[in-house]
């Protein structure tokens, strides 16, 4: 494997169970992020843009999910075949998470300052992060479990420093509700990343902030990828965000990813008509009102997705054998853009 490509997920294929049938959550998923990569994953409500994300960290919920099929590679090696251990530890040391809405990612009743310590202390073997979380019940009775709480304490300052929060030395020992949700993002950015992760996943970081907040927490990560060497896969709806903020872009539908490549190839010459689609619906200056074009139908549902290319329905190019057969795994049709669809096949 290419030691750049730091996660290749191959024709994963995810099933949910529900009171109403099985949900084919995924279908041949394909995508790969490469070190030093800022890629945006794009696409509808529903599409699995979050599945696809848990998957690198073999954190679908099974039961009521189940992977059919296909392989997850990190750092060239198979998640899916890790044992339970092994993906704590990966989790904690390679992996960093943040999601959509930073109130509910805190606990209430902890301050600040103990929940950054124990996920820090988790980062290093099992016997120290539960050391770490006996929290104030021995720290002031062992001289050594005093002496990690305070080595953790100070990367927590460190961090909450780095991103921003003024008067860290006094605002680590606040609860969640004294922080604004601006704030509290940046309090996860901090945790998250203190350790020394290759990848951070960021599921709609920004949605439930303002615009400026946005902008703020945006530029915040961008600064710390250069500064930390990582790869981001950054989830948003937001085709703004991702050309503002992403080197590369892949796009899914109904649990496919379409085409991937260069966000500027993929903005500037989308290939796969779900793209050209969507790209035909972001407003601009000129547009003038009632001109929008949106995609024509509705996304399908996944306990009976149609036949074939799941995009057939809608698709104004679609021909006999779209409904027919699953349209080819994506194709290279320029260097790094690729396409799933019969008519580059
Ligand atoms: N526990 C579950 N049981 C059944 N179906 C589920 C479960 N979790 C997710 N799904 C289904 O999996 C599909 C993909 O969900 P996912 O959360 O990945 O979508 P998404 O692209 O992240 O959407 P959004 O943009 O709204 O966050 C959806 O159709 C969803 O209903
Ligand atoms: S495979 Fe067929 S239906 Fe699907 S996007 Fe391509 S042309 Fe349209
Ligand atoms: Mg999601």
């Amino acid at each position: 494997m290419d030691n750049d490509l730091l996660v290749e997920i191959k024709d994963l294929r995810l099933n949910f169970r529900t009171f109403d049938g099985i949900s084919k959550v995924l279908n041949r998923v394909n995508l790969k992020i490469w070190r030093g990569d800022i890629l945006g994953l794009v696409g509808e409500t529903g599409c699995g843009k979050t599945m696809t994300a848990l998957s690198i960290a073999r954190l679908i919920p099974c039961p009521p999910g189940e992977i059919v099929g296909g392989e997850v590679f990190f750092e060239g090696e198979d998640v899916l075949r890790k044992t339970d251990e092994e993906m704590r530890l990966l989790r904690a040391q390679k992996l960093a998470m943040i999601f959509q809405d930073p109130t509910t990612s805190l606990n209430p009743v902890f301050t600040i300052g103990d929940q950054m310590i124990d996920i820090i202390g988790s980062r290093t073997d099992t016997s120290k992060a539960s050391r770490l979380s006996m929290l104030g019940v021995l720290s002031n009775l062992v001289p050594a479990i005093r002496a990690l709480r305070r080595e953790a304490r100070e990367r927590a300052l460190e961090m909450l420093e780095r991103v921003g929060i003024g008067d860290a030395s006094e605002r680590i020992d606040d609860y969640p509700h004294q922080f604004s949700g601006g704030m509290r993002q940046r309090v996860l950015i901090a945790t998250a990343l203190s350790g020394t992760p290759s990848l951070l996943i960021a599921d709609e970081p920004t949605t439930a902030l303002d615009v400026s907040i946005q902008a703020q927490i945006l530029r915040l990560i961008e600064e710390l990828v250069e500064e930390l060497n990582l790869s981001v896969l950054l989830i948003t709806h937001n085709l703004g965000v991702v050309a503002r903020t992403c080197q590369r872009v892949a796009v899914m539908y109904a649990g496919v990813v379409v085409e991937s490549g260069s966000a500027i190839d993929v903005f500037k010459n989308p290939k796969h008509p779900y793209t050209v689609g969507l790209m035909r619906a972001i407003p601009t200056f000129d547009t003038k009102r009632g001109e929008i074009k949106g995609i024509p139908g509705s996304v399908p549902n996944l306990l009976n997705p149609p036949p074939g290319c799941r995009f057939h329905p809608r698709c104004e190019h679609a021909m006999p054998r779209c409904a027919e057969e699953p349209p080819p795994a994506p194709r290279e049709i320029r260097p790094a853009h690729e396409v799933s669809c019969f008519l580059y096949s």
